[in-house]
Order: structure tokens, then C-alpha cells, then sequence
């Protein structure tokens, strides 16, 4: 029996994607979309382009697991558009040639489109990303002043590109490391501290603030606070904004929520997981600073704690070791390579180790995780939902939860949550392996 429906608008018109911050990441992401549109490439690693699921009994023929597009009125790729902020003036095929993620031969068919996508000026500080210096910045004498900016620029740009919906999908470098404080707490503290220069409040909260108060849909794929703060989460509640973050799941941490879970379920124990990478884009230029490493470690250390659970399983866990390291290593460019080495412990305490090395292609990993937050928070946003959107964890390294719950990082129990979601939303019955229904 199906469940009680949720109203959905449906997906019509222009879908605008803004994005905060055009690098690598970003390029590779607007690159692909139009590779995929011209048909010269496929959308792999994108559950919203590819993603299957299953919709009711466990029948053995593929009937009943229909593409994920099938099942929820996803916007159509056709029928997007993007645009963004920089601190460097170089439009997106420019920058996506700079990066050197993608084929230069695919880039240059690529080009008349990719050409002009220019990047509006950014509101950009030294003070949060040390590494980097740009001229292609807002001038502005309060914090507040320059959210109205960001503001009018969301307005033109929706206007000359004649979209019906927003969202905007933070792609900026990591800022240094900011913990929650006062003027983070409410909204009035918050517009406050917008109106004074509140040191706390870096660039991507500036972003975040601009978006949410406008409604529109806001993602932050990079470690820093950005939209986890009590203020935001408030305001994003009373404009009814779904929010998401932060910092994108790809490389080595995907790898650690893949297989943390599988070795917890099979209560194997954990000694030590030491996890080293060398990367040479300009992400790990910036990671190269000790504060803006702080964020990112911050991000990644708490993972394997949550999902193995020390205090509830001692006897396997409570001497965890767990290090991270980036080494910033410019032969590499975008082509990371991660080390993992673990020490586990079975039968009797014998002792048994695991290694991974990943060849991994960070913005590649990245993404199509850009292209699902943006898709599924304006699915989000046209189903009425407002606030974090803890379902889609699965894409985040540091997941933001709702007050009061910790974050869930189990790969598989964020896909159980993401799937159910879509379910809830198309109206379909749960998945909860009970009743007749789906006995097997
Ligand atoms: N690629 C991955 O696998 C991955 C995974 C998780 C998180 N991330 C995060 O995603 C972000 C983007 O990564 P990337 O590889 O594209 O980095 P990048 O350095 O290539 O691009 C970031 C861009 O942001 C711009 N920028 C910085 N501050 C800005 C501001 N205030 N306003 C507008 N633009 C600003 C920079 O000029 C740069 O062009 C980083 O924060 C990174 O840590 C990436």
C-alpha cells in the first residue's frame, strides 16, 4: 500500500546552480554537465543520473528497481544553468584548463559554453584562506554590506538567465578553523556581528547567510563552518531553506566509511588507522597552512570514532589510533594518491594488517556529488523540506545532524536514509526488511 504522498512542485523551468568558489572542483563539475548534455560523456558516480532503487517486494527481475528519476521529479540536466563567485577573473574553461583535472581535447569541445560562464566578484578575506590572493573581490565596509551585494548579484543573475529555482553549492577553498561561538548562537547575534565585522564570521558563512535568507537551497562541500551554526540552521527553518554539510565524502574518507562499518560488523578489532595522502592542486596549496589543516582534520578524525563506537565496544576499539595527514606535493596536480595502513585484531587477538593504496582523482570523486546535493536539495525544496537535510549525510564527510543527535557516517545506514527519504517523498512504501510484504 502506498504511502500518504507528500506534495511536490513539480521541476519546471531553469534550474540555476551557484556556485561559491570556482576551482577545481566546481570546472570539473560544470564540464562534465555539459559533456554529459552533448552526449560525449557519462554522469558516473551520480545517483540522481544513474542511481538505481528499490521500490517495493524483492522480486528477482530488475521490474522493481527503477532509476532513482523515476521514482522522484528530479530536475532535468537539460535545463540547468550555472553561475558563481572568484577571486580570480579567469572564466570557467580557463580555470577548468588551470586545474588540469579534465582532457584538454574534451575541455576545447567544450569551449564556446564553457567560455561564458564568467565568475562574479567574490567576497574573499586573506585573513581566512592565507595561501591565496585575488583581485576579483567586493569592496564593502560592513559584513552585512556585503551580503546585500551577494544578494543583488543572485537577483541579476536569476533574472538575465530567466530561472525559476536556485541552489548554491559551496565549492571555496577551506577557511581557516572557526569554532561555534556567541555570535554564532542567533539570528540577531548573527546580523549583528554581520554589521560589526565579527571576526568569527569568515566569507562562506557571508555565502551562506545570503542564500538561506533568500530561500535559497545552500550545500557547503568544504570543512569549515560555513551553514553549521546555530543562527543559520534557524534562519534556513524560518525561510524554509533545506541546508546541507559539510565537506565532500571522496578519497580516503569514503574508503574509511566503506570499510570501518563492514570490519565493526564482523567484530574484528581496530588498533591503529593510519591514513597519509600527497596531492598538488591548489586545495592542498591551501591545506598546506597548519589553521586551514586544523578544519580539515577536524572534519576527518571525527569518522571512524562514531561508526566503531569505542565506549560501547572497549574490548575492540577503546585503543583506537587514528592519524591524518595531507602532504601538499605539486608533481601530483588532482591526481591524489592515498595511503592507508590498519591494524586490526582477530580470533584471539591475533594480529593481521590492511593496506589501501587509492590512485584517486579528488575533483573526478567530487563532482558528481556536487551535481546530487544541488539536485536533491531543490527536490528538497520543492517537497516543502526545510532545515538540515540529514539524509543526504551520505555525500558529506562531516554530516551535519539535527541538535541533540550526533552524525551518522555508516556509508550503508546513510544510503538506508537517503533511499527511504526518496521513498517518503514519492510516496512509496519504507523499506524496513518486516512484514509479509517483503518476506522473502
Ligand atoms: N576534491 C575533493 O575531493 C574535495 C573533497 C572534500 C572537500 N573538498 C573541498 O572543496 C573545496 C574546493 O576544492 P577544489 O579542489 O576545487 O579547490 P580549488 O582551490 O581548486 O578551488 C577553490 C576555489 O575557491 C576560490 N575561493 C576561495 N575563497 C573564495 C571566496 N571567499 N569566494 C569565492 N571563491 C573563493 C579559489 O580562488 C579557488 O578558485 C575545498 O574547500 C576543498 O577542501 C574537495
Amino acid at each position: 500500500m502506498a504511502e500518504k504522498k507528500l506534495k511536490v512542485e513539480k521541476p519546471t523551468g531553469k534550474l540555476g546552480i551557484l556556485l561559491p568558489g570556482m576551482g577545481a572542483v566546481a570546472t570539473t563539475f560544470i564540464a562534465g554537465v555539459h559533456a554529459v548534455n552533448k552526449k560525449i560523456s557519462t554522469p558516473i558516480g551520480s545517483l540522481t543520473q544513474m542511481g538505481r532503487m528499490r521500490i517495493g517486494r524483492r522480486d528477482k527481475d530488475i521490474v522493481n528497481k527503477p532509476l532513482i528519476s523515476d521514482v522522484v521529479p528530479l530536475q532535468n540536466l537539460k535545463n540547468v544553468v550555472f553561475g558563481g563567485w572568484d577571486i580570480y577573473e579567469d572564466n570557467v574553461y580557463e580555470a577548468a584548463m588551470n586545474a588540469e583535472v579534465l582532457d584538454q581535447n574534451l575541455l576545447k569541445k567544450l569551449k564556446p559554453s564553457l567560455s561564458k560562464i564568467k565568475p562574479m566578484k567574490a567576497v574573499f578575506d586573506k585573513n581566512y584562506v592565507k595561501k591565496l590572493d585575488g583581485k576579483h573581490v567586493k569592496r564593502g565596509k560592513t559584513k552585512m554590506k556585503l551580503a546585500e551585494a551577494l544578494m543583488r548579484d543572485i537577483r541579476q543573475f536569476k533574472k538575465e538567465n530567466n530561472c525559476d529555482r536556485l541552489v548554491m553549492v559551496w565549492c571555496g577553498s577551506t577557511e581557516i578553523y572557526i569554532k561555534e561561538s556567541a555570535v554564532h548562537r542567533t539570528i540577531k547575534s548573527f546580523e549583528k556581528g554581520l554589521e560589526e565585522n565579527h571576526i568569527d564570521i569568515p566569507p562562506s558563512m557571508i555565502y551562506a547567510y545570503g542564500a538561506i535568507k533568500m530561500g535559497i537551497p545552500y550545500a557547503n562541500g568544504a570543512p569549515n563552518l560555513s551553514c553549521d551554526v546555530p543562527a543559520l540552521v534557524k534562519l534556513a527553518k524560518e525561510t524554509g531553506t533545506p541546508i546541507a554539510g559539510k565537506d565532500f565524502k571522496t578519497g580516503q574518507t569514503l574508503m574509511k566509511t566503506i570499510l570501518a562499518p563492514g570490519l565493526k560488523a564482523r567484530a574484528l578489532g581496530i588498533e591503529g588507522w593510519f591514513s597519509t595522502n600527497i596531492l598538488g592542486n591548489r586545495d592542498g596549496e591551501v591545506l598546506d597552512d597548519p589553521d586551514n589543516f586544523k578544519t580539515k582534520e577536524v572534519s576527518k578524525l571525527g569518522v571512524l570514532e562514531q561508526i566503531l563506537e569505542p565506549d560501547v565496544h572497549p574490548e575492540l576499539y577503546k585503543d583506537l589510533y587514528h592519524k591524518v595527514r595531507i602532504n601538499y606535493y605539486p608533481p601530483r596536480g588532482d591526481a591524489k594518491e592515498g595511503w592507508d595502513n590498519i591494524d586490526i585484531r582477530g580470533w584471539l587477538n591475533y594480529p593481521m594488517q590492511i593496506k589501501i593504496d587509492f590512485l584517486c582523482r579528488d575533483s573526478i570523486l567530487a563532482a558528481p556529488i556536487v551535481l546530487d546535493l544541488a539536485i536533491f536539495l531543490d527536490l528538497a525544496k520543492r517537497s516543502g523540506m526545510h532545515g538540515i537535510q540529514e539524509w543526504l549525510g551520505f555525500y558529506l564527510k562531516s554530516p551535519q545532524a539535527l541538535p541533540g543527535l550526533h552524525p551518522e557516517h555508516d556509508i550503508f545506514k546513510q544510503l538506508e536514509k537517503l533511499e527511504n527519504t526518496l521513498r517518503y517523498i514519492a510516496g512509496e512504501k519504507l523499506i524496513d526488511h518486516l512484514g509479509q510484504d517483503y518476506e522473502s
